[in-house]
């Protein structure tokens, strides 16, 4: 079967309870006249919106997808979330080591690859997230500061099933700028990622890890850069928070 193609949306801290119905009550007739046969949409809430979330989409295609987890099933972790807990709401797959978690919040890799053996245990899917910053590219780091944060990410991951990783390529300059990463400057990196994770995985499994793309994606950016060979979807921040967009990006040609 060919590679699926991955639309994520990722609300951030945006849209509790009511704008959440508001967004679902648009969102979910119109998502089901798309095809999706060779597509997977999944939609990241805030946490307090989650269970309101799965019960609205419940038999629709959307995937839930939670924007962080703790490592741990349990215990004391105040203010933290379990996978486990995430998983019995119907959450699928977990956004880790976003640049906000890093750089707002100084996660660092060491945490991250916690979280991401954690929700992998748990039988979530990890997105893990990297990119470098606009400082960090003009110094001509971009692939050490992303190549250290897939293997250290990764870490603790000995071995992936097919199908239980994602990785997002997010240029921390990218991000909520308007300033997306040109088709090129995208594939370069993702192909970059394809060969680091074939060497961690196997060939073979690598071509199955779907690597996304983040920052500044838009219903008018969306075709050329899922036309990269190595673009096997996107992560969409401020274009996903109003349903019409969300559909124009989501219903690009494949
Ligand atoms: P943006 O955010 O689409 O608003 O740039 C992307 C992200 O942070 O995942």
């Amino acid at each position: 079967m060919a590679k699926k193609a991955y639309f994520i949306g990722n609300w951030k801290m945006n849209h509790g309870i009511s704008g959440t119905k508001s967004y679902f009550e648009r969102f979910l007739p119109e998502i089901s006249k798309v095809d999706l046969s060779k597509k997977v949409v999944g939609i990241a809430p805030p946490f307090t919106s989650l269970a309101f979330a799965r019960k609205l989409t419940e038999g629709s295609p959307v995937k839930l997808c939670a924007q962080n987890a703790c490592f741990a099933e349990k215990g004391a972790y105040t203010g933290e979330v379990s996978p486990l807990m995430l998983k019995e709401l119907g959450v699928e797959y977990v956004i880790l080591g976003h640049s906000e978690r890093r750089h707002i919040f100084g996660e660092t890799n060491e945490l991250i690859k916690k979280r991401v053996k954690g929700v992998y245990q748990a039988g979530l899917t990890p997105i893990l997230c990297v990119g470098e910053t606009l400082e960090e590219r003009k110094l001509g780091n971009t692939f050490l500061v992303v190549s250290e944060q897939l293997k250290q990410g990764l870490s603790e991951l000995e071995k992936v099933e097919e199908g239980r990783l994602i990785i997002a390529y997010e240029p921390v300059w990218a991000i909520g700028t308007g300033v997306n990463a040109t088709p090129e400057q995208a594939e370069e990196v993702h192909f970059f990622l394809r060969d680091l994770l074939a060497s961690m995985y196997g060939k073979d499994l690598a071509q199955t890890i779907p690597i996304l793309y983040g920052g500044s994606v838009t219903p008018e950016n969306i075709a050329d850069l899922i036309k990269e060979p190595n673009v096997d979807g996107v992560l969409v921040g401020g274009a996903s928070l109003d349903p019409e967009k969300f559909l124009k990006v989501v219903s690009v040609a494949i």
